[in-house]
């Protein structure tokens, strides 16, 4: 038996065709005599039907009978047959095959499964097992329909991606997996050495430093689709290994980079769906998105949009703003219009507010109500009539609006508030689910300062090109974000191509000169042999195609993801190995016991 076709291939112009599909039996059931089947592969689903009484003569109707017998669900399964038209009324018009079914003349059991542990047919009510268990079982998860157009669509994407980099002129170039930690942020996965016990490369956070060496290599325009790890810890949109579409460009400015996205996404748009999508992009400042949304990746497509109101509050004697004041914190505040929330959320709710908000890291949350003109609340009495009125007419306050006031230093503030924002919108059921909104976040600082120790950190990462003197107050960084729906795509800048400005950005990083030789020396000298000025993009492909599919975790488009504890139900890891393997790297195995002998002839000094 050889397969002619697909489950998912034929049609009512196949009627009277001889076939062979082969595929899984996902159902079945017996009509008193007439035995139906789906068969169902990655195309599709056809039904089989056994009809004993129209089956050509000469067929050996007892034979068949007895191989379906063991047809047991998952089973694989051969069949011959002849396609022929489903009986009047019994048409599935959801089904491409749905007009047709294969008359089964003979058939044949290729492998026969163990019962499944879960349903894998559509699931009527959207009822599926446990994550861990679809986990576990992840080959079985990803033979039902959902997983299988998740992972259609998702090499469709990349593979569109490829396409628009080629024409381009883009090469494609791997880069190692095992090297030295690269700065990203998190912390390194780490492979110890066989050859040099006591040393370990570091997979890769990113190709960062390798695709900044592309550039010096002349290379122009690369890109790859990057598997790239990170130690942290694993939340919707975060995986321990994920997917990057990487890119780097020589002799660019931030606007090619950014055009050149915009084109690329745009292609994968019309791929995807036969549709132009809006470009350019709209471009937000990062100040302003913390302040208008409380976040560096606001989600656009609602209101409920932060206004400034230290000033206006600055001389009113409230303890708790002046003492915040004080410390050079904000006041801000956020009007739910009575239409949209202000009625909707009553006192209850509004205690349940305060709650949350301190959940989320905010000191408290005041609240006024604007009732018969006037703004109402157990704290108006802290403030002057004519503060109240600037509040209002600050916030554009009118009957029956709900104003939320939070207060704080700028930062933590802003971003509890966008939490409490999101919340509101989410419970308000505001978020419209089917508009795709990109845009780009930008004007960054180059550093952030950590308020308790007055330590730098990048921003972004320490090879972003600095905007003005790094001795200035203020320094801005040449970068962005890609950012989609509330959730960032993606990060880019350009880069320092020159050594000594380099250095002394490693400096601002509290780094002295021996520890910039040692994590960062071949990096350094790499920039003082002609290196181009470059620029380029990180996209996170596992969170493009999850918010194109509308999933709530980048997992459910992943083909074999870690869960939420970074482990691969799959395969047990991560797992203990075995104590020769670890001798072998000179590896003390901590979680086996310990003899203290072994440590006899070690020499601590060190
Ligand atoms: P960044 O660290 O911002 O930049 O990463 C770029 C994009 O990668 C995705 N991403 C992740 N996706 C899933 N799980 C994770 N743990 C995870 N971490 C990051 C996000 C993110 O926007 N080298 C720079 C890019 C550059 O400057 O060119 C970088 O890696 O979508």
């Amino acid at each position: 038996m050889r397969r002619t076709n697909t489950c998912g291939e034929l049609r009512a112009a196949d009627l009277g065709k001889k076939v062979c599909l082969q595929g899984w039996v996902r159902f079945s059931r017996d009509h008193g005599g007439v035995a139906f089947i789906d068969l169902a592969d990655r195309y599709g689903i056809t039904q089989i039907v056994f009809d004993p009484e129209d089956l050509p003569a000469g067929t050996d109707v007892q034979r068949i009978s007895d191989i379906m017998k063991t047809f047991t669900r998952e089973s694989v399964v051969s069949i011959d047959g002849i396609v022929r038209k489903r009986v009047e009324g019994t048409e599935d018009g959801r089904n491409p095959t749905g007009e047709i079914e294969v008359l089964i003349t003979d058939a044949e059991l290729l492998n026969k499964s163990a019962a499944p542990p879960f349903e894998l047919g559509d699931q009527k009510e959207g009822v599926l097992p446990n994550e861990d268990v679809r986990m576990k079982y992840r080959y079985l998860d990803l033979r039902r329909t959902e997983m299988i157009q998740a992972m259609e669509f998702r090499s469709k994407l990349v593979h569109l991606a490829r396409q628009y980099l080629e024409q381009n002129g883009f090469l494609e170039i791997e880069t190692p997996i095992l090297g030295r930690s690269t700065p990203e942020g998190a912390r390194d996965y780490v492979v110890p050495s066989r050859v040099h016990p006591g040393t370990f490369y570091a997979l890769p956070q990113s190709p960062q430093q390798f695709k900044q060496m592309l550039m010096v290599a002349s290379m122009d325009r690369y890109y790859q689709v990057a598997r790239c790890f990170r130690d942290e810890d694993s939340r919707k949109d975060r995986q321990p290994e994920f997917t990057q579409l990487d890119l780097e460009m020589s002799f660019v400015d931030m606007k090619d980079i950014q055009d050149m996205m915009e084109g690329m996404v745009s292609y994968i748009w019309k791929g995807l769906y036969g549709q132009d999508l809006q470009t350019p992009f709209p471009h937000i400042a990062y100040r302003d998105a913390m302040e208008r949304f409380g976040s560096d990746k606001p989600d656009m497509r609602y209101g409920l949009e932060f206004v400034k109101l230290t000033d206006v509050v600055r001389d009113a004697p409230y303890k708790i703003f002046q003492n915040i004041l004080a410390e050079g914190g904000i006041v801000a505040g956020m009007n739910l219009k009575a239409d949209i929330a202000g009625e909707k959320i009553g006192r209850n709710d509004v205690d349940r507010y305060i709650h949350y908000a301190k959940k989320v890291g905010l000191g408290g949350l005041t609240w006024m109500r604007c009732v018969n003109g006037k703004l109402e609340s157990n704290i108006v009495k802290y403030f002057t009539p004519e503060i109240l009125e600037n509040i209002k007419t600050t916030m554009g306050a009118e009957e029956g609006d709900l104003l939320f006031i939070v207060a704080g230093p700028w930062k933590a503030t802003y971003e509890s508030a966008g939490f409490l924002r999101k919340k509101v919108a989410e419970d308000l059921d505001i978020v419209p689910k089917d508009q795709f909104q990109f845009f780009w976040m930008d004007q960054c600082p180059m550093f952030e300062v950590d308020p308790v120790s007055g330590k730098y950190d990048a921003f972004h990462h320490p090879f972003v090109l600095p905007e003005n003197d790094l001795d200035d107050d203020y320094v801005g960084g040449a970068c962005f974000d890609l950012c989609l729906n509330g959730n960032e795509l993606g990060s880019g800048s350009l880069r320092i191509h020159d050594p000594e400005l380099q250095k002394a950005v490693f400096h601002k990083l509290g780094m002295d000169d021996e520890r910039i030789e040692r994590s960062f020396g071949y990096f350094v000298e790499m920039l003082s042999y002609g290196a181009p000025p470059h620029g380029g993009i990180a996209i996170g492909i596992d969170r493009l195609c999850a918010i194109l599919l509308n999933k709530d975790t980048i997992r459910e488009v992943i083909a074999f993801p870690k869960n939420k504890r970074a482990v691969s139900l799959l395969d047990g890891s991560p797992s203990k190995i075995d104590d020769e393997k670890l001798e072998e790297l000179q590896i003390i195995s901590l979680a086996g016991d310990l003899d203290l002998g072994d440590f006899e002839d070690s020499d601590d000094s060190e």
